[in-house]
């Protein structure tokens, strides 16, 4: 996909230019929806993307006749995906337009005063509020209680994320007050503050899991999760400011600020920066004033929203097509710079992903010096046609990482060339290819090396992961001095780590702490820090190994499910040998764990060299049993049944919830079990568990001993 790159003015399109463009502003439009939308990735920026909307409708309002039926502007967001049940929004989730500078702002409060005849001196109020760059949910409210998440899919249909949202502190569980209406769509924003999408960010590049590129697409991809379980691991938070359906019509309240209030006397989180006020200029000091806190807010904004307050007013200035005739995003510029590439660097990760990295000449982009930014991977250095040498327009998207959001194709030097993309490893010059995906039969975006473990950069990296603080976290042993000790070979795999202190010990040649930066004191530390790890649980253990996608939460969930590295060991020796049998799909049916990566797994234990490094290690560290669950919930440890009609949860939802609790969801009533939660309807089960003296309890009672009522 190109980006439409027309500069002809609008009022000098012909129509057969204007026809073609809106076709290819359609398609083009379409491609990035479903990049940010489904899968949380953009290769944009949002300026880049409401640039290109913006062109679209101005094209649309010279030649209205040529308006495509797949014109963006009759949609909104992507279909949902299929992966979530999908839920149909009993008010559509709709959008809004934008202003971009402070006449677009008089231009609206204009138009609404015109709408609804209002002299210019009528008082006419407004709720402005920080537009928080995150995800929209409709929360769905039942007397009072949470019984149904759905996002934003493409304004119609969502995806029904209950379980995941179930476990966001910050969404309450049951609204309190008296005057909750009986059935309330509460609408907000879902986001991560920075500090947050920081730490999951380095947690998922020690683990080599995916790498997200700002904090709203991580937040999008942890509400996203199939796994409800590692939706609870990361820090979700949430923000009210609107609604869809309500018994009665409308909340109790007769302005935008009083159900405002409403929702935050039911225990809903509001922002903290909502302002009530009555004048355009008002209006503009609350964007200028947002806009220069913004720096110092723990969480994206992208712009600021403004609301009629007046109920009664915004339901006669109703809605065009996608957006409310009685709002507006003002959204903030980009914060932009341009510099030059001096070059494109290619790192190898531990999994052999090539990754292609800006070097800049550094600029100060937003208050911040910029010298690297992410290419994401070749097809995006091919999209944009970036060279080495180019002038680039660099952007902090959502305020964290810097993107190359395009060239300055006038500034290219003659000299530059398209840039090539490696098709052998920078690190250890074996082939790196991209591999096709055999279930889509698609070629993966990221090339990777082939050289396995004669690769030093794969090593390197893995014996990074090795050591991090979620794996066998050693102190003094950081990126620094493994690359030393590879370099010159005291290290070269994970047990040497352990045998370090022996070959110095016996060694007559140049002992560590002779070595520069060394010393005895130093040198006794690093063996102290690394003879304290040479016990570990079995969850980090499985975690160091550095298998292809088995990040924390993965490994835990084995470690739970198999207890022992014994009993862990012996079930992946038979799917080593005989990756199709029994082993390997009680491992595919562990909850949590789907078929790619059950056959990452497979893969790593199929290799002899994988062996000898677990062997190794075993005869210098000892593995500890896991808990079979988390000792702080009281149910931990327990196999528990679910039976008869449940209420408050769906199935799926109660095993799923109870396996986050640390406990073993069955299917079946055995001696096994210890608890059984019963709901109306229940039989057989009801019967067995009597029999067993096995206590049964119901779905009230659960909520309250697991102190989620
Ligand atoms: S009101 C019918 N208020 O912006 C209007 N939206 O471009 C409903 N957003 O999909 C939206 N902060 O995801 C509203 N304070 C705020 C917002 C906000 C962020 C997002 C929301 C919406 C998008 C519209």
């Amino acid at each position: 996909m190109t980006m439409t790159k027309s500069t002809i003015p609008v009022d000098q399109l012909t129509p057969d230019e204007a026809r073609d463009e809106l076709a290819a502003l359609a398609a083009e439009i379409a491609y990035h929806d479903e990049l940010y939308y489904r899968e949380d990735a953009p290769v944009i920026s949002d300026a880049e993307y409401d640039m290109l909307r913006q062109r679209n409708a101005a094209i649309e309002a010279r030649f209205p006749e040529l308006v495509r039926d797949d014109s963006p502007n009759r949609r909104v967001g992507a279909k949902p995906s299929a992966q979530f049940g999908t839920i149909r929004h009993a008010v559509p989730m709709l959008s809004l337009s934008n202003a971009f500078d402070d006449q677009d702002v008089r231009d609206f409060t204009g138009r609404i005063r015109r709408f609804l005849r209002l002299a210019d001196d009528a008082p006419l109020a407004f709720a402005a509020e920080p537009k928080i760059d995150g995800l929209s949910i409709s929360l769905r409210y039942e007397r009072g209680r949470l019984v149904q998440a759905a996002t934003r899919g493409d304004g119609y249909e969502g995806e029904n994320v209950t379980a995941n949202v179930r476990t966001i502190k910050d969404v309450p569980d049951v609204l309190s007050g008296d005057d909750v209406p009986e059935v309330i769509e509460v609408r907000g924003e879902i986001y991560m503050t920075h500090a947050d999408f920081a730490a999951l960010n380095e947690a998922q590049a020690a683990n080599g899991g995916k790498v997200f590129a700002n904090p709203r697409n991580a937040a999008a991809g942890s509400l996203r999760q199939l796994d409800a379980a590692i939706t609870a691991a990361r820090p979700l938070k949430f923000f009210a400011y609107a609604w869809g359906e309500v018994s009665g019509g409308k909340p109790p309240g007769d302005t935008q600020w009083e159900i405002y209030q409403a929702f935050k006397r039911w225990g809903l989180p509001l922002n903290p920066l909502m302002r009530l006020c009555t004048s355009v200029d008002e209006l503009l000091a609350f964007y200028h004033e947002i806009g220069e806190g913004r720096a110092g807010l723990t969480y994206d904004i992208d712009g600021v929203v403004y609301k009629v307050n007046d109920l009664a007013l915004q339901e006669r200035l109703g809605f065009v097509s996608r957006a409310p005739r009685w709002a507006i995003a003002h959204k903030f510029p980009a914060q932009q710079a341009t510099t030059t590439l001096r070059d494109i660097e290619i790192q190898v990760g531990r999994t052999g992903a090539l990754t292609p990295v800006a070097r800049l000449q550094p600029i100060t982009v937003g208050g911040v010096v910029v010298t690297n930014a992410t290419l994401h991977n070749e097809d995006e250095i091919a999209r944009k046609d970036i060279r080495i040498g180019d002038t680039v327009v660099v952007q902090r998207a959502g305020d964290v990482i810097p993107q190359i959001v395009s060239v300055v194709t006038e500034k290219r030097p003659p000299s530059a060339e398209p840039y090539i993309f490696p098709e052998i490893c920078p690190a250890c010059g074996s082939h790196a290819v991209r591999e096709v995906n055999p279930k889509t039969g698609k070629v993966d975006a990221v090339r990777r090396c082939t050289g396995g473990l004669i690769c030093p950069a794969q090593a390197i990296e893995r014996l990074k992961h090795f050591v991090s603080r979620n794996a066998f976290d050693i102190e003094g042993l950081g990126e620094k001095q493994i690359t030393a000790f590879y370099t010159d070979g005291l290290i070269r795999r994970a047990p040497d780590i352990f045998t370090l202190q022996r070959r110095d010990e016996a060694s007559e040649l140049t002992k560590l702490k002779n070595r520069e930066g060394w010393g005895a004191t130093s040198v006794a530390k690093l063996f102290d820090a690394i003879n304290q790890r040479r016990r570990i649980s079995l969850d980090r253990f499985i975690y160091a190994l550095g298998i292809r996608h088995v990040g924390e939460t993965t490994a835990r969930l084995i470690a739970r499910s198999y207890g022992d590295l014994e009993t862990f060991l012996s079930a992946m020796r038979a799917i080593g040998t005989d990756p199709d049998g029994p082993q390997f799909h009680e491992l595919d049916d562990i909850e949590g764990i789907g078929t790619t990566l059950a056959r990452a797994i497979a893969d790593f234990f199929a290799e002899d060299h994988n062996w000898e490094v677990i062997d190794a290690l075993r005869e210098e560290i000892e593995v500890q049993p896991m808990e079979r669950a988390a000792a702080s919930s009281p149910v931990a440890g327990k196999t528990i049944v679910f039976t008869g009609g449940l209420t408050r949860l769906s199935r799926d939802e109660a095993k799923a919830m109870a396996e986050r609790l640390g406990a073993k969801a069955a299917g079946s009533v055995s001696a096994k079990t210890d608890l059984v939660v019963a709901g109306p309807g229940a039989g057989s089960k009801l019967k067995k568990a009597a029999e067993l003296g096995i206590e049964v309890i119901d779905e009230d009672e659960w909520f309250r001993r697991v102190g989620e009522v």
